[in-house]
């Protein structure tokens, strides 16, 4: 297929579970014309604290099925799967794949005044040091604090977004970047951009937010427009649910009503499929 039949194609994009919505509604926003086809794996969240091979293993079954549904590059909306899976992935994978790592790094090195920049995500990415190693390519002398925040993902999947319980959790996490003085932080976990009113009630103004989602978004913008994969047909009114296309592994019919809380067109359906055949 030569690249202008492929333009109508859709994107994929995954994650452990419903953080990588903020994602794909920042796809949604920046690209309102292209669709979208995105997994979340519901049976297997978190990502978090599972080994290296297992997301690996976990991230391979999920570009397969992308793979299956015809798209035309992939993003990793996932902090997890792109620290620990991308950089073995794309060196297979047959269309152009893109994370959330580098984005989000870039945008911290040029934004942060003092060069202390922390990082908070699951106890996968923050070992990794993934995003010391890719802030530290743009800005060799940074400092970077990581520090994991195991007790976010399952809070935000329980929708205590701006619950007490929440805000006591952010202030132990918190605290010890906040003594360091770092004045930029990157919500390094795509669940957290849903609890950002609460971080930054902790963190207070003087610390800048960093969420990757946007970047990711503005550099898949790129990515397709270089490759000439971008799509130029505006989607018929009221074609939502062909536009953007929803699978799960488990619990549709929660995912669903999430998701309708996070995007702001109506998701009428999610699909169960049962992601360890791929
Ligand atoms: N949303 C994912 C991330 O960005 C992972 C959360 C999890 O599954 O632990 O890392």
């Amino acid at each position: 297929m030569n690249s202008e039949n492929r333009q109508h194609l859709p994107v994929g994009v995954f994650d452990s579970g419903i953080g990588g919505l903020t994602v794909a509604r920042e796809i949604m926003r920046q690209m309102p014309n292209e669709k979208i086809v995105y997994f979340g794996d519901t049976a297997r969240v978190p990502y978090g604290n599972k080994s290296r091979e297992t997301v690996r293993k976990y991230s391979e079954q999920i570009v397969r099925f992308l793979l299956s549904q015809e798209v035309k590059a992939i993003v990793v909306a996932c902090n997890t799967a792109s620290a620990y899976a991308l950089p073995e992935i794309e060196k297979h994978c047959p269309v152009p794949i893109i994370g959330v790592v580098e984005p989000g790094a870039k945008t911290a090195a040029d934004i942060t005044k003092v060069g202390r920049i922390g990082v908070i995500g699951t106890s996968a990415t923050v070992s990794s040091g993934i995003y010391t190693e890719c802030i530290r390519r743009i800005l060799p002398d940074a400092q970077v604090l990581g520090r994991a925040c195991p007790l976010f993902v399952p809070l935000v999947e329980e929708g205590l977004w701006e619950d007490p319980v929440t805000e006591e959790i952010a202030r132990r996490y918190l605290q010890e970047l906040m003594d360091e003085g770092i004045d930029t932080l990157i919500l390094g976990c795509t669940h957290y951009p849903l609890i950002r009113r609460t971080i930054g009630k902790v963190v207070g103004e003087s610390v800048q937010l960093v969420n990757p989602a946007y970047e990711t978004a503005r550099e898949l913008q790129q990515l397709l427009a270089r490759e000439d994969l971008l799509s130029e047909e505006a989607p018929a009114l009221g074609s939502a649910e062909s536009q953007y296309r929803f699978f799960v592994s488990d619990m549709a019919e929660k995912f669903r009503s999430f998701a309708n809380s996070i995007i702001k067109y109506g998701i009428l359906s999610a699909k169960m499929i049962h992601i360890e055949q791929y």
